[in-house]
């Protein structure tokens, strides 16, 4: 099966029980300052989850475009990818494990055809210190659900990814694990949850593509052993706890199903074939890349370029659908990074210089335009057509020119192994990207000193909090209290900017820690001491004023009429989550509503009064990041 069919029966099939079908968020969160990326389908949907009312009911289902920048490094096994969509399927509150299991079930077997002796499953074990019980209600739905396949499926007790190895298979058919691996929230495990947190137990599908054990991975093979044998293709997790401040799980007012399905997954194992990069969507690139090329993609030494190339043009195609432009901080860095890694790549199989017509780049974005257009339309347009091959190229060439710069300092330097201030050098001089360092070092069998070259990036620059995507990983949002003020004070300080130096301030990007909020905004020189104070003592007032922050769900083009702030070049769904800090309890059929103080698209999450700011808003730094762009860090001592 292909990538659109499954796409499309998948959402016929939830549509038919009652689902609304939503379109994809934007890769880019909505003015979500915690992640740079959306990385699950559960992301665009935590308010419902925790209680809000979605606007088209308690059943929604959707394919939502997802980029996990942690996996760049993972990319050229044959399951990895950086981009994929989360196939999703949400009750909020209305049916429960009873419904979706078996629905999930009948749609893998009967609508997939997945042979279901091929399906393994897991389970919560519980965890005592937690209080959380034991899911022995799904491992009943299971056996049932089996024995209708005329299959018997015993439960097996597993414990820990680590006890799988010693105990293996033993003849089960639903497994039960920890926390670690059956607990889903977007923090992790219970423990990392931080309060406010909602989260709960999972049942996963695994499918069982009969390869042989490998023991590299370890003496037994169990469902969550990575060896190849079993990969995991969908998620229901049963989402009914809310973390407490005193680290205890209470129930949530609504008991919630959020699943994931990973669409390539399993139209891969609809095929039989584990690798994921054989499905259609890639397999078209690789095929024009071997044409061209005349390399075999069965040649492993070549395989690991193939999938690079394809699963980056990929990912980059659907980011620069969704505005992102190549840059050098955060979400254009990594782009950046993305395109110039498929550059690297494509010219390691052979290819090199030529027009933009030759580009196996930008033939490959062209193949993911085709087959992607008629999911995502924001691909689809002649504008957007031209937008994302034009920006390929002109990054493809200014590539080419800084790698040849690059390329003989790098030589000059290559005698021996290459310190943390060479790599430094190389790339703040010459452009050349420290992941290219590393790898052309690797293959010469020389080491680089990458604790000395991240110390010099922290040391002088900025830039390493773009190269340093751990710090987002896996989306996790950091909701403490100290993020959620600064999150506050930053609604505050846009507003502040534009009153003091006018409206074509705009915000051009967000950054967001427990220690200090960072804005970067557009305004073409450096503001002068009067207007620091002026800004700073504006937001000081509003803190002092007690101004209530509420959120409201409104139509889009209602929000963009009463002037709701919101990043450039992001898009947005129809639906939108708005903040607004005063008046007091102005709503959004408050007439009062449009003489808020600051109202911007926003996700959250916020304090509900400014009181609760509760210090001195201060301006730690102003300076420019790029031209007509001026950046401020900011605290609340
Ligand atoms: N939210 C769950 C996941 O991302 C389904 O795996």
């Amino acid at each position: 099966m292909n990538i659109n069919d499954v796409r499309t029966k998948y959402l016929e099939y939830y549509k038919e029980r009652g689902h609304v079908i939503v379109p994809s968020a934007s890769l880019v969160p909505q003015n979500d300052p915690t992640t740079l990326f959306t990385g699950s389908g559960m992301q665009p949907i935590l308010p419902y989850l925790l209680g809000e009312p979605h606007p088209q009911g308690a059943r929604i289902v959707d394919s939502q475009k997802s980029f996990r920048a942690e996996d760049i490094d993972e990319v050229g096994d044959n399951r990895h990818t950086t981009f994929f969509e989360m196939l999703g399927n949400w009750s909020f509150g209305d049916y429960f494990k009873s419904e979706q299991l078996p629905w999930i079930f009948a749609f893998l077997t009967d609508v997939i055809g997945l042979n279901a002796s091929k399906l393994y499953v897991t389970v919560f074990m519980g965890d005592e210190k937690n209080a959380l019980p034991r899911d022995t209600e799904s491992v009943e739905i299971w056996k049932r659900l089996f024995r209708e396949k005329g299959i018997d499926a015993a439960d097996v007790e597993i414990g820990s990814e680590a006890d799988g190895y010693t105990k293996g298979m033993q003849d089960g058919r639903i497994f039960y694990y920890d926390a670690k691996k059956n607990w889903w929230s977007r923090a992790g495990t219970p423990e990392k949850m931080p309060a406010g947190e909602p989260g709960g137990p999972d049942s996963e599908i695994f499918y069982d593509f009969g390869t042989e054990h490998n023991p590299a991975f370890g003496a037994e093979c169990h469902p969550n052993c990575d060896c190849g044998r079993f990969m995991e293709i969908c998620n229901s997790v049963f989402m009914q706890y809310l973390k407490q401040k005193d680290g205890s799980f209470a129930l949530l007012p609504k008991q919630n199903v959020d699943f994931g399905g990973g669409l390539e997954r399993i139209a891969a194992a609809s095929n039989g074939d584990p690798d994921v990069f054989r499905t259609d969507v890639f397999s078209d690139i690789i095929l024009l890349l071997e044409q061209f090329s005349n390399k075999d993609y069965n040649d492993a030494a070549n395989r690991r370029s193939f999938r690079i190339v394809a699963d980056h043009m990929r990912a980059a195609t659907m980011m620069l659908g969704d505005g992102v432009r190549p840059s050098n901080t955060e979400r254009g860095y990594i782009l950046r990074r993305l395109i110039r890694r498929s550059a690297q790549h494509s010219a390691k199989l052979g290819f090199g210089d030529g027009q933009k017509e030759d580009s196996m780049l930008v033939r490959s974005a062209i193949i993911i335009i085709e087959k992607y257009k008629h999911a995502y339309p924001e691909i689809g347009t002649e504008q957007a057509y031209e937008e994302i091959t034009d920006e390929i190229w002109k990054e493809e060439v200014q590539f080419a020119r800084t790698l040849a710069q690059g390329m003989k300092e790098f030589e000059k330097i290559a005698s021996a192994d290459i310190s943390g201030d060479d790599a430094y050098m190389l790339f703040t001089t010459y452009g050349f990207p420290f992941e290219m360092t590393q790898e052309i070092a690797h293959e010469r069998g020389l080491r680089v000193d990458e604790p000395a070259f991240r110390a010099l990036m922290e040391k002088h620059s900025d830039l390493s909090r773009a190269g340093a995507e751990q710090k987002f990983k896996g989306g996790l949002a950091d909701t403490s209290e100290k993020t959620t003020r600064l999150h506050t004070a930053h609604h505050l300080l846009l507003r502040a900017l534009q009153q003091v130096l006018g409206p074509t301030v705009k915000q051009r990007g967000s950054n967001i820690t427990q220690e200090r909020l960072r804005i970067d905004f557009s305004y073409g020189q450096k503001m002068t001491a009067e207007e620091r104070t002026q800004v700073e003592n504006i937001v000081n007032a509003k803190i002092r004023e007690k101004l209530p922050v509420i959120r409201s769900t409104l139509p889009k083009d209602q929000a963009e009429k009463l002037g709701a702030e919101h990043e450039f070049g992001a898009k947005y769904p129809d639906m939108v989550s708005v903040y607004s800090v005063g008046p007091v309890s102005a709503s959004q059929d408050d007439p009062r509503f449009a003489e808020a103080f600051s109202i911007e698209f926003c996700g959250g999450p916020h304090v509900t009064n400014t009181a609760e700011l509760a210090g001195t808003f201060k301006i730690t730094k102003e300076e420019a990041v790029a031209s007509g762009i001026r950046r401020i860090k900011a605290v609340i001592d």
